[in-house]
């Protein structure tokens, strides 16, 4: 984990609210895991204050070298900077940070479910287990197509399953109900998205039978992201505290809610 500053490569709205960057990567970077994460400050001095948080959403190599990319929803102040930033502007980061997934070995079918945003670190998850030559089904959830990531920019092998709530795209509903359907064709789930979508699939995972292993990477508000000021607090059920900057963000969705 180090501090650096990144050179924006491209900068495009993808969909929706949502915003793309990619950044030349530093050595430190070139060694991320799917579900690690930065802390990435906007403006040029201390305003605003804090970092933002934000998952590795992709790497590549071009002929400029190794490239990591971020995916955000364009929310706030901060967000509102970052995608305003254009090709050869640079952006203080420190990372990678965090524990992120931990696909088993010598299991074959993975299912990655993403509510809104959410869907930002599965899509490089999803990479990485189809070049290990994994089945991939990947559920993406949201309010409207809006929040959809866009089916042709998966690889090509991922199957999608969609769900909105106004039924603009895919099933009308939530992620919800193809989890329940699909949990039994698993053999290892990965989530990320909102709390509450966490706790309705681990509802699922309780009242089904099948003891199938699934990994939440948790979206806690984090100031600091490195221990210090407790704003990721997550209070499991046994008891306890864990802070998703040092502990996680990856969870095990029995060790939060069991
Ligand atoms: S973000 Fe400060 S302790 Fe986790």
């Amino acid at each position: 984990m180090r501090s650096f500053h990144a050179e924006v490569t491209d900068s495009v709205r993808l969909y929706g609210d949502t915003h793309l960057l990619w950044f030349v990567s530093p050595p430190d970077m070139v060694g991320a895991t799917p579900g690690q994460f930065v802390m990435a400050y906007a403006g040029a001095g201390m305003d605003p204050l804090l970092g933002r948080a934000l998952s590795v959403h992709r790497v590549r190599t071009t002929d400029r070298g190794a490239e990591f990319a971020l995916l955000f929803d364009v929310v706030g102040r901060g967000t509102d900077w970052f995608s305003r930033l254009r090709a050869g502007d640079e952006v203080r980061m420190v990372g990678p940070l965090g524990q992120g997934f931990e696909p088993r070995e010598r299991v074959e079918r993975m299912l990655l479910v993403g509510g809104g945003i959410g869907s930002a670190p599965l899509v490089w998850l999803a990479d990485e287990l189809v070049a290990q030559g994994r089945e991939v089904t990947m559920i993406l959830g949201g309010r409207t197509a809006a929040q959809i990531f866009p089916a042709e920019l998966l690889h090509p092998s991922v199957e999608l399953v969609v769900t909105t709530e106004d039924g603009s795209l895919g099933e009308q509903g939530r992620v919800t109900a193809p989890f329940a359907r699909l949990l039994s064709w698993c053999d290892q789930a990965f989530t990320c998205g909102p709390e509450p979508m966490f706790e309705a699939l681990y509802g699922v995972l309780r009242d089904s039978a099948l003891r199938k292993p699934v990994q939440g990477l948790w979206e806690g508000r984090m100031a600091c992201g490195m221990g210090i000021c407790y704003s990721c607090a997550v209070f499991p059920v046994q008891g306890g505290v864990k802070l998703v900057c040092h502990d996680g963000p990856m969870f095990d969705l029995r060790d939060v809610y069991a």
